[in-house]
């Protein structure tokens, strides 16, 4: 499966600001019309709890697109799962992506957060990063990795080896989409 890693970050690699939940206000409206068009065009989006539980009044979801949302109590969401566009799960990310290739799927956007790109490259299951980087510094907040509550002790299992691909230019103020492929 072709799995690629969609996160806005700072230049110093935030990717909220603070712990609290996060709306984007700092991101570009640039980077929020990439990311919709992804979303939009999208078959198959793999996201964790702490994504979607902020987001969710705001997803709008249609047949041939399906949502998974990782989390240990996939039980609590009975009520929400909508059959072949909203499951919930607590496989693991191997176990999962083994599942949707048996499916028929063949590529999917992981869109975060931290705690959950973290288990998807430690199992190696990330193809590409499509980075886009904002030109602002926030000094507090998530990584693409790692959990910011738990110091850095997560990330000491991850050394990833990237490959730009691409580079664009979004907006005047120079708003970076970079591209990169992971490098196994
Ligand atoms: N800048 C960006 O591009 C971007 C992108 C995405 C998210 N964000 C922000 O990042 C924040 C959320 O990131 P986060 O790192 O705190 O959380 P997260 O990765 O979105 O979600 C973490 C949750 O996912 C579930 N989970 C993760 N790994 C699991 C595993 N191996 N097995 C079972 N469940 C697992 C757990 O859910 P349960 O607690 O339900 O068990 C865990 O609490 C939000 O503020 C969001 O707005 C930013």
């Amino acid at each position: 499966m072709e799995l690629i890693l969609v996160m806005v970050t700072s230049l110093d690699g935030r990717t909220t600001r603070g712990t609290e939940s996060d709306n984007h206000t700092w991101t570009s409206p640039e980077d929020q019309k990439h990311f919709m068009d992804i979303i939009e065009n999208a078959k198959l989006i793999i996201m964790g709890n702490r994504t979607y539980e902020p987001a969710k009044e705001n997803m709008k979801h249609r047949e041939g697109r399906l949502r998974v949302i990782i989390t240990r109590t996939p039980e609590k969401y009975d009520n929400e799962k909508i059959s072949g566009q909203l499951e919930f799960t607590n496989e693991s990310p191997t176990d999962l992506i083994k599942r949707l290739e048996s499916q028929g799927f063949n590529e999917g956007y992981l869109v975060g957060g931290a705690n959950t790109n973290t288990e998807f490259f430690k199992q190696k299951l990330v193809t590409e990063f499509w980075q886009t980087l904002e030109p602002k510094i926030l000094g507090t907040g998530n990584g693409i990795v790692g959990d910011a509550s738990a110091g850095s002790a997560q990330d000491e299992e991850i050394n990833v080896s990237l490959e730009l691909k691409t580079c664009e230019k979004l907006n005047d103020k120079g708003t970076l989409l970079l591209k990169y492929k992971v490098l196994q």
